[in-house]
């Protein structure tokens, strides 16, 4: 049967990007014979709308089902007010949970044609490729106690750093396997000064590393100075793996490493399916970007790249994925560019639905 892929495009610039990919899987099935079974489902505000709930059970349950989910974004201003139970976000960290999807993979690769317009110079990003493992279903965003509490006559607001031995066991073992396929250097992130998470978590990956993975050249880095040695010199890095709330931060900076929010794909892994692929989300880093949504401004890029991911990591489709790659790769190098990949008052840029069909005319010449 054909690969199965649940597209939750949500809102804001969501749908946008998600139009692009279409074309992109559209091609894929008419002139590479892989023809992938589509379905679409609500997620984020668009669910809450009709449904009153982020993410419907029936939507829940399909994502259980299929090789790989692919979502847009999530969130916007409409929703901002709601509480917290109802919220967009609400529906993605459902997913993230109930999908068991602990290992949260960030690549920040410099395009050589953008390597002009990162925040650092040039030389400090040319040819950078990072992998940032994020350990993405506990720490501070699930820990409990959280809340908004009364305490001695004021309101204390709570979360919760939490990590078992177990959950840091799995996402390191993750970490250690990818770096095995890279550069072999893992740098494990954490802050064992003040934080007695931080402790064990650093006890746990030095004693896997040991016993398991002796031929991994392993680091331990505070993540403080972590985020500063990204600015300060990027390259250093391999592999990075740590928690939920330093490997948000950290990978939102590396991404500025990188040129744009806007070209950052990501990869959510689970646990082993039956077919022996792991349970997998895929998403654009980027949000829904209310600032510039319905204007066609959106660059569809990171969706396109996540998706790319999924032919990788879900569907066995190495070779379609690098294809796939290249292509973006070349309309960067022609200099097609969405505005976020401009400087401001340059030529004009291209529109969402123009930088996606660019990517199938290089598809077309690959
Ligand atoms: P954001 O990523 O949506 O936008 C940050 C900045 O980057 C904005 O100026 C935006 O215009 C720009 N940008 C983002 N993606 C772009 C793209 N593809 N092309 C061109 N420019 C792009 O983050 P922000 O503004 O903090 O959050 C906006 C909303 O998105 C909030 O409701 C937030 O909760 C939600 N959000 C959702 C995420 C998700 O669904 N995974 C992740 C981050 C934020
Ligand atoms: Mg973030």
């Amino acid at each position: 049967s054909n690969p199965s892929l649940l597209i939750l495009a949500g809102d804001g610039i969501g749908p946008e990007v998600m139009v692009e990919v279409r074309k992109i899987i559209d091609w894929f099935g008419s002139k590479r014979d892989l023809t992938i079974d589509v379905t679409e489902d609500l997620v984020g505000g668009a669910a809450y709308d009709k449904h009153g709930t982020p993410l419907h059970d029936d939507t829940m349950a399909h994502a259980q089902e299929v090789d790989a989910v692919l979502l847009g974004a999530v969130g916007g201003p409409a929703y901002d007010d709601l509480d917290f139970s109802v919220k967009p976000e609400r529906g993605l960290l459902r997913l993230r949970k109930e999908m068991d999807l602990f290992a949260n993979l960030r690549p920040a690769q410099c395009f050589d044609a953008l390597a002009d317009f990162s925040s650092l110079k040039k030389e400090l990003v040319a040819g950078l490729d990072i992998m940032i493992v994020r350990e993405l279903t506990s720490g501070s965003y699930f820990g409990e106690p959280r809340g908004i509490f009364e305490e001695n006559g004021e309101r204390v607001g709570i979360n919760t750093q939490r990590y078992t031995e177990s959950e840091i066991d799995r996402v390191a073992r993750s970490a250690f396997e990818l770096a095995r396929k890279r550069d072999n250097r893992l740098c494990s992130v954490e802050k064992a000064n003040v934080m007695e998470s931080g402790i064990l978590w650093r006890e746990v990956v030095t004693k896997i590393g040991a016993e398991d993975y002796p031929d991994v050249e392993l680091s331990h880095m505070y993540a403080d100075n972590c985020a500063m040695q990204l600015v300060r010199n990027p390259k250093q890095f391999d592999t990075i793996v740590t928690d939920n709330l330093f490997g948000d931060i950290l990978s939102d900076c590396a991404a500025m490493l990188t040129g744009s929010l806007g070209m950052l794909p990501s990869a959510s892994l689970g646990v082993p399916m039956e077919n022996g692929k792991p349970k997998a989300m895929y998403e654009p880093v980027h949000g829904s970007a209310p600032d510039i949504a319905g204007q066609g401004k959106a660059n569809p890029c990171a969706c396109i790249l996540s998706f790319a991911m999924a032919l990788r990591y879900s569907y066995d489709e190495g070779a379609e994925a690098d294809r796939l790659e290249a292509a973006v790769e070349k309309v960067l190098a022609d200099g097609v560019r969405t505005a976020d990949l401009m400087q401001a008052g340059a030529a004009k840029p291209a529109n969402t639905s123009e930088m996606g069909d660019a990517v199938i005319a290089a598809l077309d010449t690959s």
